[in-house]
């Protein structure tokens, strides 16, 4: 008999009441470190305080009006990002999916705007994820996502991951867009170097082709920077906002330029709940929080030191794992032995990951993880890969 939960997930049988910093709990009061924040979202860790109290104070004042008028917490977010970013102007979502949806939209529509609306195809990664939505599941193009919901959206061509011949050829007049993640979360912690993301900003240029950076899973002071392209000095034409930016309440946001919005004019996209005022509320907080230099330095010094223990972790069982990946506090493990069974071994050691493609296991700490944590975390993490089962 199906379960009233639509079963699409493979769950774990555990279940938390409650969140404290970089801890979950459950009703019987076992504690769990949580290096998964809820996947990249709890970016400020559980029941922060300064959340807390923006939440609550907003909740007694206005939940929801819809966007047929003006909302403050909107205007006032949309204006933090445009100082803060690359971006001209921002809509608001619920959630990351609904950001690539837009992006499909507004990067074709500016080709319509102009006079080219023959430019309707999209050049994306191998290992790409953008959500679920059926352009969505396009963009990414992998056979798990994609097997028996065909017809798929079309228009959508995935380069090989390194493939740069690919990659130019894919690019042709018919071209609207490149859309990337600079550092893949689901597809495994795999980070395009700088090198490529400048190529990939010169290539789209010199073509008329809009870049599109998804930074659902890696940005929001993920590496230690607001976003994790500004380590390559390029910036993109739209980008992709979700996951980090609500602290675990759901907003997303696609940020993108004058000029690559430029056909998005009254009528053409809405939302009824995208920027609600609770939800702006809070992402105005957890950018002021995380957007300050000091806050992301600490993201920096947090992450070599978890960096650290973790290789040090890989040398000590080698039949377990076999490199640390990834940039600041998006790191992974690419595994030797099953990444889910490390995963499960972490539920017995009281420490919590989350599984990913190619073998890998991530750590996607909360950006303010104190050190004591950390240290705790390698602990927990030692006695899951030393419970793990290996071949040898
Ligand atoms: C890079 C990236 N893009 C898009 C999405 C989709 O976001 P959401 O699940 O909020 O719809 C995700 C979710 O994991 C993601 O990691």
């Amino acid at each position: 008999m199906i379960s009233p939960v639509l079963p699409t997930y493979n769950r774990a049988d555990l279940a938390f009441v409650k969140g404290e910093g970089s801890w979950l709990v459950t009703q019987d009061g076992r504690r769990y470190l949580d290096l998964g924040a809820g996947i990249a979202v709890n970016a400020l860790g559980h029941a922060h305080p300064a959340l807390v109290e923006t939440l609550t104070e907003q909740a007694q004042k206005l939940w929801h009006v819809s966007n047929v008028y003006r909302i403050p917490e909107q205007e006032r977010l949309a204006e933090m990002l445009v100082d803060l970013t690359f971006a001209d102007t921002v809509f608001f979502t619920n959630s990351g999916t609904e950001t690539a949806e837009l992006a499909i939209k507004m990067a074709r529509k500016f080709h319509y705007e102009n006079g080219q609306p023959e430019r309707t195809g999209f050049v994306t990664l191998e290992g790409a994820f953008h959500g679920r939505s059926t352009g969505a599941i396009a963009a990414a193009g992998s056979e798990k996502m994609v097997k028996g919901f065909g017809p798929l959206m079309p228009g959508f061509t995935q380069i090989r991951w390194g493939d740069h011949d690919a990659l130019r050829a894919a690019i042709t007049d018919q071209t609207c867009a490149v859309i990337v993640e600079p550092i893949q979360g689901e597809g495994g912690i795999r980070a395009l170097p700088d090198q490529c993301l400048k190529g990939l900003r010169d290539l789209c240029d010199s073509t008329g082709t809009l870049l599109v950076f998804d930074e659902v899973q890696c940005g929001v002071a993920r590496t230690g920077r607001l976003f994790a392209h500004e380590w390559a000095g390029i910036t993109p034409d739209i980008m992709m906002v979700a996951k980090g930016i609500g602290g675990g309440f759901p907003l997303g946001a696609l940020l993108a330029t004058e000029r690559a919005a430029k056909g998005m004019v009254a009528g053409t996209h809405g939302s009824t709940y995208g920027g609600n005022p609770l939800g702006c509320a809070v992402g105005a907080k957890v950018l002021e929080i995380v957007s300050q230099p000091a806050f992301l330095a600490e993201v920096g010094r947090k992450a070599a030191l978890f960096r650290q223990g973790l290789e040090a972790l890989v040398a000590a069982h080698p039949q377990v794992f076999e490199a640390v990946r990834g940039e600041g506090l998006m790191l992974g493990l690419k595994c030797r032995a099953a990444n889910t069974d490390v995963v499960k071994a972490g539920y017995g050691a009281g420490v919590l990951t989350v599984a990913a493609v190619d073998n890998v296991l991530r750590l996607l700490p909360a950006l303010n993880i104190p050190d004591a944590d950390i240290a705790e975390a390698l602990a927990r993490l030692d006695r899951a890969a030393a419970a793990t089962p290996t071949a040898a």
